[in-house]
């Protein structure tokens, strides 16, 4: 029987899982689909039941629903519970819903995979923003055992909720946003989760000149590939991480959830979803 799974989001059209979660069932021979569904703030409760009895196995969740969805699920798993959102759900042949972040994962194997002589424990990182993506990345960095943390977000409220609710051994230190440039000393680690540098968005104004030149700059965002913050980072010789990989690297375990086959990020995925950026 066809498993069926999706992406859930609102809008969803410009996303690339479904190019990703395809490539591979084709490349497993696995008899399944992945379809990208618009679901309106309003309408989740009802359309994931529809789906629920439309036999999905599960499916993907992004924005706006990745926090609200977890309150339609039976249980959370412990990353889930932790980070506060759901980025995967998985249905049991009973219906009940599942939730998971995998994007938790899909971060920092990601960092691991590419730049694998960066040893993490006992580090220093900067994180930008108090989102979701924040959230899963600070989580992240703390599992870790970063030795500290500064979370830097322009409303400063928002940081320090996103820290009470995560760091419960003080390694979580909040920095000013109009402090952001003077915060970089000692720092090993600078990731950006704003959407700032997003194409049709403004490109994230922060001077790096303050970072060690051995220091790794990561940002999330993947439209562009190149943000100007990377682009900035790359000219001073910083090692670079972009964010397309973390988007193929959340996509393994949830693969795995409803298949049952951990799939492999290869040169082609990563060339058909450059193509479409
Ligand atoms: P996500 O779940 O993807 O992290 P989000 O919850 O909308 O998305 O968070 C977006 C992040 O980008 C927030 O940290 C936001 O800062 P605020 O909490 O102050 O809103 C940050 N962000 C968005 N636009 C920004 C801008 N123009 N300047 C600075 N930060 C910005």
């Amino acid at each position: 029987m066809t498993r069926k799974t999706g992406l859930i989001g609102h809008p969803v059209s410009h996303s690339l899982s479904p190019v990703i979660h395809t490539h591979w069932l084709q490349q497993y021979r696995i008899d399944g689909t992945y379809t990208a569904i618009d679901i309106a703030p309003d309408d989740l409760s009802t359309r994931v039941r529809a789906l629920v009895d439309d036999g999905y196995v599960g499916f993907n969740v992004t924005l706006p629903h990745k926090e609200e969805i977890a309150f339609l699920c039976d249980d959370l798993d412990d990353t889930a519970q932790a980070v506060g959102a759901v980025n995967t759900v998985t249905i049991d042949n009973r219906g009940r819903l599942h939730g998971h972040n995998t994007d938790v994962d899909g971060f920092i194997n990601h960092l691991k995979s590419s730049v694998p002589d960066f040893h993490l424990s006992g580090k220093h990182a900067v994180v930008l923003g108090a989102g979701g993506a924040a959230r899963a990345v600070l989580y992240a960095l703390l599992r870790e055992d970063f030795e500290w943390i500064t979370l830097i977000n322009r409303t400063r409220e928002r940081a320090v909720a996103v820290a009470n609710d995560l760091d419960d051994d003080g390694r979580v230190l909040i920095v000013d946003w109009e402090k952001r440039g003077g915060a970089l000393a000692d720092t090993d680690l600078l990731v950006n989760t704003t959407s700032l540098g997003m194409t049709g968005q403004a490109p994230l104004d922060m001077d790096v000149g303050g970072l060690s030149p051995n220091a790794v700059v990561y940002d999330i965002v993947y439209r562009p590939l190149m943000t100007p913050l990377l682009q900035q980072a790359k000219m001073r010789g910083n090692t670079i991480v972009t964010g397309l990989g973390m988007l193929l690297h959340q996509a393994r375990p949830a693969f795995d959830a409803w298949y049952g086959v951990m799939p492999h990020v290869d040169d082609e995925l990563e060339s058909i979803v450059m193509e479409r950026l």
